[in-house]
């Protein structure tokens, strides 16, 4: 007999039973609801809790006198979704409604939910809370950034060199209110070359976990910005690839970098911009000769 027929044969005498005792008078009814009622009062208890300790840093610059201290909260991950952001947001709904962070898209594609969670730069939403049942989820801001309060870091800096290096098409021919009143064609080859740097997010992991950057943030692009400047500089519809080399031409911009690769080995969407420095590297020694011999 199927799932289905069982079901039916079961609600049918159920049914029948409620019936029988609805002929026999009210008194017998109530009777009968009163033992079903016991009867699931004593059911099975509730699956056990399955605790798991979230580890936080906090630090509200609005209360006076607060200094930086680790909370700790219990999550039950039965009732949780699978990731850190879920075991946030579970936190932040249910028992501690101060605890701020960043969260957007919660798939891993705004970049908002960038923070160091059990010593690595990740996003939230993709991280998955580790199955360790005694290592707690140890959550921070982004290391070496101002803190604005609790997990959500200060991105000024960031965001001011991203604008530095003018992240957008620029024409020689064209004047700059004209730009984007026609295609602007490229090849399929040309187009490939984009793979891997335009689907950066800037959610600031790779920066954040450069030790070059974390002294040096006033003068040094770091890994995201450079990754960027990069995608300008080989994208055939842009005139402007020398005016860029030359923005970026001093001991600071792009030199600091060391090749120590913490960039690409924290990127959460798999990308690669200690490589795009390296080829930076590459195009401005070239650049530079070319300069020198006229
Ligand atoms: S390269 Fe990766 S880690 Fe760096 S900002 Fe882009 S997406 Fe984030
Ligand atoms: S490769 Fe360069 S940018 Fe990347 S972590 Fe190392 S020093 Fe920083
Ligand atoms: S919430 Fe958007 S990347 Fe995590």
């Amino acid at each position: 007999m199927s799932f289905y027929n069982i079901y039916v044969t079961q609600r049918k005498m159920a049914t029948s039973r409620v019936l029988t005792r609805f002929s026999q008078g009210p008194k017998a009814l109530f009777q009968y609801i009163q033992v079903r009622s016991a009867q699931s009062a004593a059911a099975p208890a509730a699956q056990a809790a399955d605790l798991k300790k979230f580890e936080i840093y906090r630090w509200d610059p609005d209360k006076p006198g607060d200094k930086p201290r680790v909370q700790t909260y219990q999550v039950d991950l039965n009732d949780c979704g699978p990731m850190v952001l879920d075991g946030l947001i579970k936190i932040k709904n249910e028992m501690d409604a101060t605890l701020t962070f960043r969260r957007s898209c919660r798939e891993g594609i705004c970049g908002s939910c960038a923070m160091n969670i059990d010593g690595t730069n990740t996003l939230a939403c993709l991280y998955k809370i580790n199955d360790n049942a005694n290592k707690p989820v140890k959550i921070y801001p982004l290391p070496h950034m101002y803190v604005v309060k609790d997990l959500v870091p200060d991105m000024s800096n960031f965001y001011a060199q991203y604008r530095s290096i003018e992240p957008y098409l620029k024409k020689k021919d064209v004047k700059d209110g004209d730009i984007g009143k026609e295609s602007y064609l490229q090849s399929v080859e040309d187009r490939a070359k984009l793979d891997g740097l335009y689907e950066c997010i800037l959610c600031a992991c790779c920066s954040t976990s450069c030790p070059s950057y974390w002294w040096n943030s006033d003068k040094y692009l770091g890994p995201a910005v450079l990754m960027q400047a990069y995608r300008w500089m080989i994208d055939s519809r842009d005139d402007f690839a020398e005016e860029r080399m030359a923005m970026m031409e001093d001991g600071y911009s792009v030199y600091r970098c060391h090749t120590i690769m913490n960039c690409t080995k924290t990127c959460p969407k798999g990308l690669n911009p200690g490589r795009a420095i390296g080829e930076i590297k590459k195009m401005m020694m070239t650049y530079n000769k070319q300069k020198a011999a006229h």
